[in-house]
């Protein structure tokens, strides 16, 4: 059976909130994805509230049919947000402000007490919880131990070795051949421990493959390529549409 899909709607809101209106919807987003064969629906609420905001939380929760998927800081302001709005699944995640998008994994290891308390708290509530984390042992293991459900493979280091003119080169190819490997074993051995396992950030139409095929993940989380693509797929297509208009404007 293949992996399912969450895709991450993340970037919908991010051309909302370059003009703070209100389009595109991410609802319509998330409603286009379930009709196309998504599995679930992603998003990432930051501190800085960047793109997905606290009522896109409340809407999507009412709206989305299969699976709601948070990522989330382990702060006291983003636990109250999965409490007030019960998402399916909580996805655990490192944030820091500067960052362009989320780098590497959560270091479950070094940040093991706030980490456990907030899985405690949102297993009690019922919601499934995920931590995202680089593909090492140590950092699987401290996950099992400490109640998390599934691991989330960080899959960035594979991702920029198929970017562009490191992929080119025969050392770039080897290196990611590597990583794979690396993502491979890590999800062997999470699955062995008896964790759910997933994987994503940086993943593309070109590089999916290759993870695709490691039978013990079964959930990719994939946002920016997709939406990326969506605006070439729909893009004729509008032009065209606002031209039928001027014209029929024109025409009165
Ligand atoms: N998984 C996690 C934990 C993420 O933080 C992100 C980005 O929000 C993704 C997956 C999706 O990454 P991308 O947008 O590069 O597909």
């Amino acid at each position: 059976m293949s992996a399912k899909l969450n895709v991450n709607i993340d970037h919908v809101a991010t051309i909302r909130e370059a003009r703070k209106t209100i389009e595109p919807s991410i609802i319509t987003a998330a409603v286009i994805c379930e009709q196309a064969g998504a599995d679930g629906i992603t998003v990432h609420i930051r501190g800085d509230r960047r793109h997905i905001q606290d009522r896109d939380i409340e809407l999507l929760r009412d709206v989305v049919t299969t699976y709601l998927n948070v990522e989330m800081a382990a702060t006291e302001e983003m636990l109250k947000i999965a409490m007030d709005t019960k998402p399916d699944a909580i996805s655990l995640v490192p944030e820091s402000p500067d960052e362009i998008t989320t780098e590497g994994g959560l270091d479950v290891v070094k940040n093991i007490s706030v980490v456990r308390a907030m899985v405690k708290r949102l297993r009690d509530a019922g919601i499934f919880v995920s931590a995202f984390v680089d593909p090492i042992n140590e950092q699987i293991e401290t996950c099992q131990s400490i109640g998390v459900q599934q691991v989330e493979l960080c899959t960035s280091e594979y991702a920029d070795l198929t970017l562009g003119a490191k992929a080119a080169h025969g050392e770039g190819t080897m290196k990611a051949a590597q990583e794979v490997k690396r993502i491979h074993d890590a999800a062997v051995h999470a699955h062995g421990l008896g964790l759910k396992v997933a994987a994503g950030h940086g993943l593309t139409y070109r590089n999916i493959g290759a993870l695709a095929g490691i039978s013990e993940i079964t959930e990719f989380n994939i946002g920016h390529n997709i939406i990326s693509r969506a605006v070439f797929t729909g893009l004729y297509r509008a032009v065209e549409e606002m031209i039928d208009r001027i014209r029929l404007g024109a025409s009165v």
